[in-house]
């Protein structure tokens, strides 16, 4: 269930050596959000369970700020990290944005996506790579009419990893790129999916000599619940909410 979130955010000491860097005082930015993980399921907050070796060598080698909180669920956390707001400020503090519901981030917010074109000296190229869920009833507030120059992943709050649908009361495929649905990648896990778009994108920017700093924000479907038996949904909609 939708406990906790962990954001990782990870100056990506390593990664970030394969790339040029742009202006020396704008960095690239490559931000990590992993959906609905525990505080404890990863290996660096000694996890036993599961193991974590890339994100320890990232956190050993980077900075862990561990007092650093996030909104429980989906869409309040999401809509608290680009709008630097509480999501009581935009009523969006309650719940998740649940499918087909008619409303999403608030269009008068200046998002972060907005401050790193506008604001930094050099605009910064902007890309959501997995999950928006931030509401998608009006194309205006899908994420690129947000400032975010490409979108590769899904607007809802959850899926199959392999087919990329939904499977109850709204079902289907819920997969773009840009605002176009994609159905190239069924049957590919979406770990790989997302992890792969990524690595190309650093690749691309790595090749070219003139370029724009870079903000990539990398929303993991993982770990998150896969589409739920209907006892669960009973629960996840009624009881828990
Ligand atoms: C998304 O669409 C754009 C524009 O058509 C294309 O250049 C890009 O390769 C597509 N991205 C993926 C990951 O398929
Ligand atoms: C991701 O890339 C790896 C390595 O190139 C490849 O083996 C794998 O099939 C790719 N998976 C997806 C889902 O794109």
């Amino acid at each position: 269930m939708n406990l906790w979130e962990l954001l990782l955010l990870l100056l990506l000491n390593n990664l970030l050596s394969i790339v040029t860097l742009g202006a020396p005082e704008q960095l690239n930015i490559l931000f990590i959000l992993t959906d609905d993980i525990g505080w404890s399921d990863i290996g660096f907050h000694r996890s036993t369970v599961i193991e974590t070796p890339h994100l320890d060598e990232l956190a050993r080698t980077g900075l862990t700020l561990n007092n650093y909180y996030v909104q429980p669920v989906c869409t309040p956390t999401r809509s608290a990290f680009l709008s630097g707001k509480y999501p009581i400020r935009q009523g969006l503090q309650h719940h998740v944005i649940l499918p087909g519901a008619p409303y999403g981030l608030d269009l008068k917010e200046y998002l972060l996506t907005e401050y790193l074109k506008k604001d930094a000296p050099t605009p910064y190229e902007t890309h959501l790579i997995g999950k928006w869920h931030l509401g998608y009833f009006d194309i205006r507030y899908t994420p690129t009419y947000r400032y975010f120059d490409s979108f590769y992943g899904f607007y809802m709050d959850m899926q199959d990893y392999y087919t990329h649908e939904r499977h109850h009361y709204y079902k289907g495929i819920d997969f773009r790129n840009g605002t176009l649905p994609v159905t190239s990648f069924k049957k590919q896990y979406s770990t790989f999916v997302y992890g792969n778009a990524t690595k190309r994108l650093l690749r691309s920017y790595a090749r070219k000599s003139q370029q724009n700093p870079f903000f990539i924000f990398l929303a993991y479907q993982a770990v998150h619940m896969p589409n739920q038996v209907r006892i669960l949904n009973f629960y996840y909609y009624y009881y828990y909410y």
